[in-house]
């Protein structure tokens, strides 16, 4: 009995201490491992409220889209499907057609007068006007629904593209993002274009760079540097947009070419709108639309 009990002491003595200590050792390795657990967790817990805070606003912000959508269609098709996709990877949205003696702009903001009315049904169009390919029979501006739908869909880019024979010449690319059918069109939206001399940052700035531009003179999508009588308008892009005769300049009638004719320069910055070296007659202007897929 004395003997166990002395044996099992000495049991103790020899073998507790550095268990105990080894014991320690793990529970201290458990209890940091623990600690840095909770300290993951309150950072993931914090991510994970942070991304979920929204998710009943976004959610209703795409349910309203969603119906605004489908209020358009009045079939089950989806109206994405019938988007027409340019090359590009964009939408088509505007696409003008010289000399058909009819007004681009009148065309542009005649609101609910879309040539794809029926949920973006294109019916009855010829199917150049649905190309960039100027040289193809278009009787008419074409003007998709998308342009009454803007301030609904998830709009994040916007090109405008002057083409020739198929070949976009030259473009202006901006920031679509919560803007309007009409005020995308500016010089502090401009993310991009062909020119060197023409960014959002350029001063001192364009005394035209708007979709309306100077109704005065039938100048529509208009983007120009300066006035200073004929002779010294210059500028990137113009679309001269109405009928003879008012008043006007020289340079923006051509003859044998009707209205409304598309003007831009074909240099790699701005040009005086009467030297025809750098000036190009576009045979099409495109205005096609990226929309944010994340949305
Ligand atoms: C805590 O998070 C970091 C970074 O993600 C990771 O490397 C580490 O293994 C995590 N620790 C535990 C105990 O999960
Ligand atoms: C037209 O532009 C070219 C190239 O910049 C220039 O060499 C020429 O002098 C200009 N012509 C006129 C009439 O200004």
């Amino acid at each position: 009995m004395m003997w166990c009990g002395i044996s099992f002491f000495a049991v103790l003595l020899v073998t507790i201490p550095p268990g105990l200590h080894a014991g320690h050792n793990q529970v201290q390795e458990v209890l940091d491992k623990v600690t840095a657990i909770q300290g993951n967790l309150t950072t993931d817990l914090g991510l994970i409220k942070e991304r979920t805070e929204n998710i009943p606003q976004r959610l209703s912000a795409i349910d309203k889209k969603l119906v605004d959508l489908q209020k358009t269609c009045t079939s089950r098709q989806t109206c994405t499907d019938r988007l027409l996709k340019l090359d590009n990877g964009y939408y088509l949205a505007f696409r003008i057609t010289p000399g058909i003696q009819s007004s681009a702009y009148q065309k542009f903001v005649a609101v609910g007068k879309s040539d794809d009315p029926d949920c973006l049904v294109v019916q009855n169009v010829p199917e150049g006007c649905k190309t960039t390919d100027g040289r193809r029979f278009c009787d008419r501006h074409y003007r998709s629904r998308l342009i009454d739908l803007w301030d609904q869909l998830p709009i994040l880019r916007v090109r405008v593209g002057v083409y020739k024979d198929n070949v976009e010449q030259r473009f202006f690319e901006f920031n679509g993002k919560n803007s309007n059918y009409d005020n995308w069109f500016s010089q502090s939206r401009l993310i991009k274009s062909s020119y060197t001399d023409l960014s959002a940052a350029t001063r001192p700035q364009p005394n035209f760079f708007s979709i309306a531009g100077d109704h005065r003179h039938g100048r529509h999508f208009f983007i120009n540097n300066n006035y200073g009588g004929c002779n010294a308008d210059a500028g990137w892009l113009v679309v001269s947009d109405r009928p003879a005769p008012y008043p006007t300049c020289f340079w923006q009638s051509v003859a044998s070419k009707s209205y409304p004719l598309i003007f831009f320069s074909s240099a790699d910055a701005k040009s005086n709108f009467n030297n025809r070296t750098t000036v190009g007659f576009a045979d099409t202007l495109v205005i096609s639309i990226k929309l944010d897929n994340t949305q």
